[in-house]
This record gives C-alpha cells, sequence and structure tokens, in this order.
C-alpha cells in the first residue's frame, strides 16, 4: 500500500498558467524522498497539494488510500509541512504558545497538551526557550520551533521544503538528525532542497522537477550524476566520480 499516491495530478493557477502538469506518484511508507529542481519548477506547489493546502485543478492527491478532497482534517493531521519560510510558520506569542496552537486546535485535552508540546520541544531542543517570543529566535531555532509545531500532531509523513536555507553547518545537522530520528520511527520523509550533497547518505530516492514535470524518479545515488541537466549542482564527490562523503549517515 502506497501511504502517497499522486494520480495524474495537474495544477493551474487563477490566469490558467500550467504549474503542474500531469504529475504521477507513489510513495511508500517510511521512504526517505528528495525532490530537487530549478526554482519554479513546482516543487513547492506540489508540496501543497500534499495536504490541501491547494485543489488539484486535474487528478487526485491519496494519502493512506483516502483522497486529499474527501478529508481535509485527516490529510492535515496526516502530512505535516514545514515551510520553505520559517517566519510563516510562527503563530503564538511565545516558544510555548506556538508549539501548542495545533494540538489546542485538535481540542486535545490542555494536560495532554501541555505534556506533549514539553516532550516535544525537549526533542527539538528548545525548552530552554519556551517562554521567548518566537520572533526573537535565530533562523535555526525558527526551523526547529516550526519542526516542533508539526511533531505535536504527530503527522505520518513530515514534507521539509527547503529546510535548510540560512542553517549554518551546525543547523543543519540539527535539522538532519532530526529527519534521520524521524524517519528512523517509521515515518516518511519528503524533502527539497538545492544541495543534495546535505542529505546524501540520509535519501533513498530522488524526483527531479523541470517546468512543472517529474523528468527524473530513481535511486538517489544512481540519479547523482545527471542532476546538472536540471538546475542543481552535481556534488564535487560524484563529478570526480568518488563516493559523497555523508553531513549524516542514519
Ligand atoms: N498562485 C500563482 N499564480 C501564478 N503563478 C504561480 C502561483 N503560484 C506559483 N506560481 C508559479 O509556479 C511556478 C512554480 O512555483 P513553486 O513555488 O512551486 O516552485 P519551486 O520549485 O518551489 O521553486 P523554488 O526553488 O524557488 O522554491 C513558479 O513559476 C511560480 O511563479
Ligand atoms: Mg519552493
Amino acid at each position: 500500500m502506497n501511504i502517497i499516491e499522486v494520480r495524474n495530478l495537474s495544477h493551474r493557477a487563477t490566469d490558467s498558467k500550467l504549474i503542474l502538469a500531469n504529475i504521477n506518484l507513489a510513495i511508500k511508507p517510511a521512504e526517505f524522498v528528495v525532490v530537487a529542481g530549478a526554482n519554479g519548477s513546482g516543487k513547492s506547489t506540489l508540496f501543497k497539494h500534499l495536504n490541501g493546502l491547494l485543489i488539484p485543478s486535474e487528478g487526485e492527491v491519496l494519502i493512506d488510500g483516502i483522497a486529499v478532497e474527501d478529508d481535509f482534517k485527516r490529510a492535515r493531521k496526516m502530512v505535516g509541512m514545514i515551510f520553505q519560510d520559517a517566519d510563516s510558520q510562527i503563530v503564538g506569542e511565545t516558544v510555548y504558545d506556538d508549539a501548542a496552537f495545533g494540538p489546542e486546535n485538535l481540542g486535545l485535552p490542555s494536560d495532554e497538551v501541555q505534556q506533549l508540546v514539553t516532550q516535544t520541544l525537549e526533542v527539538v531542543g528548545l525548552s530552554h526557550l519556551k517562554d521567548v517570543a518566537p520572533h526573537l529566535l535565530s533562523g535555526g531555532e525558527k526551523r526547529r520551533l516550526a519542526i516542533a509545531g508539526v511533531l505535536t500532531m504527530i503527522p505520518k509523513i513530515l514534507v521539509f521544503d527547503e529546510p535548510f536555507s540560512n542553517l549554518d553547518y551546525p543547523g543543519i545537522r540539527q535539522v538532519l538528525a532530526q529527519m534521520a530520528a524521524l524517519h528512523r520511527g517509521g515515518h516518511t520523509i519528503i524533502v527539497s532542497t538545492h544541495n543534495l550533497e546535505t542529505v546524501t547518505g540520509l535519501a533513498d530516492r530522488l524526483i527531479l522537477m523541470q517546468a512543472g514535470t517529474i523528468v527524473k524518479d530513481g535511486s538517489f545515488e544512481d540519479l547523482l550524476p545527471s542532476v546538472e541537466n536540471f538546475g542543481i549542482r552535481m556534488p564535487e564527490a560524484t563529478r570526480l566520480g568518488m563516493k559523497v562523503q555523508p553531513w549524516l549517515t542514519r
């Protein structure tokens, strides 16, 4: 059974420009999938279809067998999205309130919310900042808060849209460690990035997008040598015919 199935998905902008053109994609539970492609190739648009933030012009998206459009609430709960812009995801007055937003919205009892949020802030390493206003956080801390906000919903699938941008080396490693831990825990991970070297060692599968279509879909290692045809930098080691040194392994 596929946890995600995208069938003949097309997306038109309001001016009827075709942004996604007949996308077909099946993802199995606990896969670690990387989506790459030049600016404007449609990655973020595709991601927004996975939990109903956008509605298909044609085709459909199934999450664990049920169409997103048939149950938006279920799709939002099953697919946690960490957006490209961490600031856009901040909703609370404090780090704690921000992380509590999701479970409070689900109507969980307050002692359960408290336990869940305390535990999640611990997991992402933000407990010591729980009373701080989110806009005071550094870029990396904001990214971790966005991850916390999603983790409190306990989604089966986590979608990270360019989660490494603006992060320093330790910040990237922390996000990678978070992803690796979730993946070990059986979650399905989908990540977009322009820097494939970063996710080497974690990713199973690479999907390359160009002009709103999927142009390659295969094993991460096998596709590395061909990425430069699609606006993505090939890791230096691959160019030299060597194995890429992973930033973090499973
Ligand atoms: N609402 C909209 N109306 C018109 N065009 C849109 C709309 N939303 C997205 N687009 C266009 O669709 C294309 C795909 O955008 P998308 O954000 O999915 O690309 P991306 O692959 O995520 O790019 P990046 O690497 O820059 O994040 C772009 O050309 C964008 O300008
Ligand atoms: Mg994008």
